[in-house]
């Protein structure tokens, strides 16, 4: 019996292999049992009502130990001993992180997958297949950084070099959404930058139509900016569109009656767009008899400053935890 009460498991495994040991058909316990037959007659009561109390302290005892090794078990699962002693302070993402997500979000739900490229890229893929002609004065719209030792290799000054790299893999149906960094080269201030972001949008298939476009942007617009948001299109000029039209969403500030944010206008731009050129279709590889596509593009900071009244466009990169904090976000 003391034997029985110095049985010791440490874990499930070894408190199995005690009860195998002991109280299964061929434990020790059984084994008394078989023998049980060669007592003489007149001990067979003593001994086996000690057999019996032997099983009994057995199956107690290993019951015992199983549901220690438990408990001690998930305890140890619950116990992180890595764990700091001080409360951690989760991060925040970073506002432009939290927007573009947003806007990503708002697309992916209209069908567009997320598509990306190389933030260095050659003039091919940002320009030329996006119909710059070489001495295009458009050219000359986006100051570009150039890699001094390769005249071909740049930063890419907007993401419609995505754009190229899609339609160069695939054919239509093509719907897209491009988000990623851009360089250009301007002298830094609160209103302007040397990087900033970008998301663009393309939609190529048979039969698209302006009127799509304007309805996908009406949509982005009231998602992003509410539901009574409303937009305006301008006549305006890009390369790689044709026809081309700028965005304004009715100031959110004041409602559209007019304040120094909309410069009492009403109205606020926020993105580029147009139905994409033929020329840029067939420059791709895509026939542009058969498909018609239309894309769009805005720059992350703008919805932002839009969304949050950010005033200097350097609080974007400097990193002031100061600014970093005011954002917090289920994103
Ligand atoms: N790529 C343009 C820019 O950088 C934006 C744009 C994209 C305009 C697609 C029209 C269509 O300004």
């Amino acid at each position: 019996m003391q034997e029985v009460a110095a049985l010791k498991a440490a874990t499930a495994q070894e408190a199995e292999d005690l009860r195998i040991k002991y109280l299964s058909k061929k434990g020790i316990v059984n084994e008394l049992m078989t023998e049980f037959r060669n007592v003489p007659a007149e001990q067979k009561k003593e001994v086996g009502m000690k057999i019996n109390e032997l099983k009994q302290a057995t199956l107690e005892r290993i019951n015992a130990l199983k549901e220690a090794v438990a408990s001690q078990e998930q305890a140890g699962d619950d116990l992180d001993l890595t764990r700091t002693p001080y409360p951690v302070r989760l991060g925040t993402r970073h506002p432009l992180t939290i927007v573009k997500n947003e806007i990503v979000d708002i697309f992916s739900r209209l069908g567009f997958v997320l598509a990306e490229g190389p933030e260095v890229e050659d003039d091919w893929h940002v320009y030329s297949s996006m119909n710059f002609a070489d001495d295009h004065p458009a050219r000359d719209m986006q100051d570009t950084f150039f890699v001094e030792s390769h005249p071909d290799i740049i930063l890419r000054s907007h993401t419609s070099s995505v754009q190229a790299r899609v339609m160069e893999k695939q054919q239509p149906p093509i719907r897209v959404i491009c988000p990623g960094r851009v360089y250009r080269n301007e002298a830094i201030s609160a209103r302007a930058h040397c990087f900033f972001h970008q998301v663009e949008g393309l939609y190529i298939d048979k039969n698209v139509s302006f009127t799509d476009l304007k309805q996908v942007l009406l949509l982005f617009a009231q998602e992003m900016f509410g539901p009574d948001t409303k937009i305006r299109l301008r006549p305006s000029y890009f390369p790689f569109t044709e026809p081309s039209a700028e965005m304004d969403i009715s100031c959110h500030l004041c409602g559209g009656k007019g304040c120094s944010f909309c410069k009492h206008t009403g109205w606020v731009e926020i993105l580029g767009c147009g139905m994409v050129d033929p020329a840029v279709l067939e420059a791709n590889g895509i026939d542009s008899t058969q498909y018609t596509g239309y894309a769009f593009g805005m720059g992350i900071e703008r919805i932002t400053n839009l969304k949050y009244q950010v005033k200097d466009l350097r609080m974007f990169s400097e990193n002031d935890k100061r600014f970093l904090d005011e954002f917090t976000s289920a994103n």
